[in-house]
């Protein structure tokens, strides 16, 4: 099994575990087609792939930038969708303009990718999503997220149904260690990651590489639909 032939579009794959996915598809014998809204990032990603390998912008909350990433693509067989603005928040002081939510930026991106999307796909190929533990452990300050993480859930399901035989799937990893946290200090971040290990039955963060495998293990298997797979190294009980 290998992707051989396959063009596989990964929006946000200039970094994480949409890049980790890239390099594994190429190492499978596809042709990748990364996009992100940075052309630096794009760029650096880019440096790192084969020759055959491609870059293009776009922003997943502007819809006429996504009409014209899938104008640009040629063929598609797999697409893999791991960008999303926005995050955790306190549910009082949300916005309720809801263009300002992770559930315009998570749910409403994905609406507007896919229905770009289903024109230019294989019919023999498939489109994998993203969630995260949040859908069914929930902490304080992810209301959003949950309530999107479970929106893109049932948005996958029921597309594998009306948009058969396209195949629709979601990975919902656990803790990764993907650039993802970046944003937090540095000692913080390592306290974050000692804390969810204890959690975690194989001790250990996950890596961009679990998702990748995952991933790829999806587009190549062609008996993979309307699945929430969860990649989180097992949970222990708190
Ligand atoms: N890492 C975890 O522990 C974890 C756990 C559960 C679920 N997730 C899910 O995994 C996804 C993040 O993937 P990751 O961990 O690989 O992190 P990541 O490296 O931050 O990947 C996200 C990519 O999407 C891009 N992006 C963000 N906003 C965009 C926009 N408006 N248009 C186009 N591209 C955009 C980012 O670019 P910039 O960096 O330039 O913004 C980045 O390249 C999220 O959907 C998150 O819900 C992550």
């Amino acid at each position: 099994m290998d992707l051989t032939n396959k063009t596989v579009l990964i929006i946000g794959g200039a970094t994480g575990m949409g890049f980790a996915t890239a390099q594994l598809v190429e190492k499978l014998g596809g042709n990748t087609i990364i996009a992100g809204h940075n052309e630096e990032k794009n760029n650096k990603a880019l440096e790192q792939l084969s020759d055959a390998a491609d870059a293009f912008y776009v922003d997943v909350v502007d819809p006429k930038s996504i009409q014209k990433l899938f104008k640009n693509v040629k063929g598609v067989d797999h697409l893999f969708v791991t960008a999303a603005p926005g995050g955790t928040g306190d549910f009082v002081e949300a916005p309720l303009e809801i263009k300002e939510t992770y559930i315009y930026g998570k749910f409403w991106s994905l609406f507007m990718i896919t229905k770009e999307a289903v024109k230019k796909i294989s019919k023999k190929g498939s489109i994998t999503f993203i969630t995260g533990g949040f859908t069914k452990n929930p902490i304080k300050g992810t209301v959003l997220v949950s309530a999107a993480f479970h929106a893109v859930e049932g948005f996958a399901k029921a597309l594998t149904v009306e948009m058969a035989p396209i195949r629709f799937n979601v990975i919902r990893p656990g803790f990764i260690d993907s650039g993802f946290w970046d944003f937090k200090e540095e000692k913080e971040r390592e306290k974050l990651f000692e804390e969810n290990k204890k959690q975690i039955a194989v001790n250990r963060i996950g890596r961009s590489e679990d998702i990748a495998q995952m991933a790829t293990t999806i587009m190549m298997n062609s008996f993979i639909n309307g699945q929430v797979i969860e990649v989180n190294g097992g949970k222990l009980p708190t």
